[in-house]
């Protein structure tokens, strides 16, 4: 089983990005973090980010065959990206959207996702433990087929 996990745009700078919202842990650190729980897991990951939204829509088309499921923050694109929604829809590959910081208590562009739509859950709030309850929401939904 093989899982992408796919970063945004703005999360190469976590760390040095408002760490009052997001912590101060880096994005490699966090990938390392989720590889480590794949590991664990039984199962095989690969990390990717782009803060470009064309970048994004392709990578997740080339998963296609390749991959069985994908971790998804889709970052600010979250709130505008309807070509990222049709990306998740039409690839037909089941994602678990992430988000660091709950998007519900902050400002009120942040409330809609119009990303969330197109897959089969979404976690937020926990900060980069999200990755890791997602990775074994995903992994537990493509073994059962739960969710
Ligand atoms: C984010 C929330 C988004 O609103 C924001 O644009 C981000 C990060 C999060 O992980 O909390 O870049 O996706």
């Amino acid at each position: 089983m093989r899982i992408l996990v796919m970063h945004g745009p703005n999360l190469d700078m976590l760390g040095k990005r408002e760490p009052e919202v997001y912590g101060h842990e880096t994005i490699n650190s966090i990938n390392q973090r989720i590889l480590e729980a794949a590991d664990a897991a039984g199962v095989e990951a690969e990390c990717f980010q782009s803060n470009d939204e064309g970048t994004l829509v392709s990578r997740l088309w080339q998963a296609v065959g390749t991959c069985d499921g994908v971790i998804f923050n889709p970052a600010a694109y979250t709130h505008t990206s309807v070509a990222l929604h049709d990306a998740i829809k039409g690839c037909g590959l089941p994602c678990v959207e992430v988000h660091l910081s709950n998007t519900h208590r902050r400002e009120a562009f942040r409330h809609v996702s119009l990303t969330a739509g197109a897959c089969i859950g979404q976690i937020m709030g926990f900060g980069a433990t999200g990755y890791l309850l997602a990775l074994q929401g995903l992994v537990d939904y493509l073994k059962g087929g739960r969710a």
